[in-house]
């Protein structure tokens, strides 16, 4: 087991950020985690790297309890965000990006880039161009890009469609499959439910703060499933 949490609650002062949420995330498999705007998903997502405090709960990392140590820490042992906002300067050169990935995770000081350039050659050929002159969907490879960096042993990935034409965003998919495939371990976080839960392992369906309803894609393959439990949760579990 890559990633797991047991009844993970996160609050904003008194507000409401998640509620007991407990998900298993499998080694070599996408985890799907989807749900309506003000869910919770990202707060989990931010709580599992280390950037949320969590009120209680645990969350444990390739078998160990990671609850307590800095966002650095769990970078270091192989966990890599990639925001919902990406989190890219675009200022800077998609080079210089990269290079500032460098000193993060576990990076491979002999050949840093490798994998992000060979996952994504356009980087290689826009390398010298501000960040900010991509399209978003080379924005968005280049944040992905800058997570490979890392080598990360589990990839958190919030919304990484948001915002992007249909066509990237079937590119994206593909690259994100293809991760998979070649062994990498990822929790997916997506406003295109359907399609994510298709390409995923596994899925959870997050409603008001908690998991409502959770399993294979095939569990969810009648629209009817899905449709019930963005609004109202399972009756029948
Ligand atoms: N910085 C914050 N301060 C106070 N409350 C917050 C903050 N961030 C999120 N929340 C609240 O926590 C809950 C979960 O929000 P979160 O952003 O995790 O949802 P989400 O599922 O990622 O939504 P979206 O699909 O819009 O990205 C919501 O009720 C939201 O209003
Ligand atoms: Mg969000």
């Amino acid at each position: 087991m890559m990633l797991e949490t047991e009844r993970l609650c996160v609050n904003y002062g008194r507000i409401v950020g998640i509620s007991d949420v407990s998900i298993r995330v499998q080694t070599g498999t996408i985890v799907a985690l989807v749900g309506a705007n003000g869910a919770g998903k990202s707060t989990f997502m931010s709580a599992v790297a280390g950037l949320l405090a969590p009120k209680s709960g645990a969350i444990r990392f390739d078998g160990e309890d990671v609850g307590a140590l800095s966002p650095e820490r769990r970078a270091r042992k192989g966990m890599s965000l990639v925001p919902e906002d990406r989190g890219i300067l675009t200022d800077l050169t998609v080079g210089e990006n990269l290079q500032l990935a460098r000193s993060s995770g576990r990076s491979d000081p002999a050949r840093p880039f490798d994998e992000a350039l060979a996952r994504f050659p356009i980087l290689k050929e826009f390398w010298a161009r501000p960040a900010g002159a991509l399209s978003g969907g080379q924005q968005q490879m280049l944040a992905i890009g800058r997570a490979l960096v890392a080598r990360p042993k589990l990839l958190l990935l919030d919304e990484p469609s948001l915002g992007l034409a249909p066509v990237i965003v079937d590119e994206l998919f593909a690259a994100i499959t293809d991760l998979r495939d070649a062994g990498s371990t990822i929790v997916l976080v997506e406003q295109f439910a359907r399609r994510a839960i298709q390409i995923s392992n596994y899925a959870y369906v997050m409603k008001n703060h908690c998991v409502v309803a959770e399993g294979p894609p095939a569990k969810f393959a009648d629209e009817q499933v899905l449709n019930k439990a963005y609004l109202g949760g399972e009756a029948d579990e």
